[in-house]
């Protein structure tokens, strides 16, 4: 029979061994989201016995982190704009930096009184989720796409668990195709698109790559705002906004393709590192 406290060493001196940055944080995440604990009970309790059960899903978890697993996908669960997301391998996890683009997103759907937009890539559907619980005024069509199916099913489940799937029309295409196709004009299209390229992907943490490489890379890192330049003005009304996550590296080449009587860089989204991470692009007429 082990006892938490003797578990709680035995992890954290796996961790340090190999090396983990935060040893004693990823050992505490791990033993209590497994038992679903609080931490405090660990160190005031260190004597409390574990039952075999409990032993051998902390292990399991355990031997999952150690490989680099990503704890959001260990216990399905992601934080983003405050609110709690399921998440699994299907999704990217989202990132602290996107939730500057939902920021971006609610001010100018509330200045300009935007009532249509679509979320391109929803992912786990965070973007459009965090902005539907937190826009005060009313919109009219709203949008949520991605190019796969298990893909759209943690959209829609997130969707569901916030009861907001009425609000959000769930679109399976590629890009913009189903707006094309259905001559369907929007006033704001949102869009954190994969931008890794594929020279960056070779150089990545351990954990990224177990996230969909369909969420992440592209050749060059350029293809959807290339795509988003030719296509945008199809599907976004005169004077509507895109408001598109980026590489920051590739920040220049990206400025170019929206420099021309179509479209202008209305605004530079900076993140926490004061890296260029977004863009928004307004429509000309
Ligand atoms: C970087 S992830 C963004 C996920 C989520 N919106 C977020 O910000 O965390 C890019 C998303 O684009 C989707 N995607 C990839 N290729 C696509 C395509 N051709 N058309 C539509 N969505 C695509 C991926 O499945 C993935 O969900």
């Amino acid at each position: 029979m082990y006892r938490i406290g003797e578990v709680y060493q035995k992890i954290y001196n796996e961790f340090l061994k190999n090396n983990f940055d935060s040893a004693r944080i990823e050992t505490e995440v791990i033993i209590t989201k497994t038992l679903g604990i609080d931490k405090s009970v660990i160190y005031s309790f260190p004597e409390k016995k574990l039952s075999v059960k409990q032993i051998e899903k902390i292990l399991k978890n355990f031997s999952l982190r150690i490989a680099h697993f990503p704890m959001e996908y260990i216990f399905c669960e992601k934080e983003f704009f405050g609110l709690k997301f399921y998440v699994d391998h299907n999704v990217l996890i989202p990132r602290p930096e996107t939730e500057l683009l939902v920021e971006e997103a609610l001010s100018l759907i509330e200045r300009n009184g935007i009532t249509s937009f679509a979320d391109i890539g929803t992912g786990s559907g965070n973007i459009v989720i965090s902005i539907l619980k937190n826009i005060k005024t009313k919109l009219k069509e709203v949008f949520a796409t991605d190019l796969y199916e298990n893909v759209l099913k943690v959209a829609i489940k997130n969707a569901k668990n916030y009861g907001l799937l009425e609000k959000i029309k769930f679109i399976l295409t590629d890009k913009l195709k189903y707006f094309i196709d259905n001559k369907i004009k929007l006033e704001l299209i949102i869009s954190n698109p994969p931008y890794v390229t594929l020279k960056e992907y070779k150089n990545l943490q351990k954990e990224i790559y177990y996230e969909p490489s369909y969420a992440l890379v592209t050749l060059d890192g350029l293809k959807f705002y290339r795509y988003f330049s030719a296509n945008g003005k199809k599907v976004v009304k005169e004077g509507g906004y895109l408001i598109l996550e980026i590489n920051p590296n590739l920040f220049t080449k990206i400025c170019d393709l929206f420099t021309n009587e179509s479209y202008r860089i209305y605004k530079i989204i900076y993140d926490y590192q004061k890296l260029p991470r977004g863009i928004v692009i307004e429509v000309l007429k």
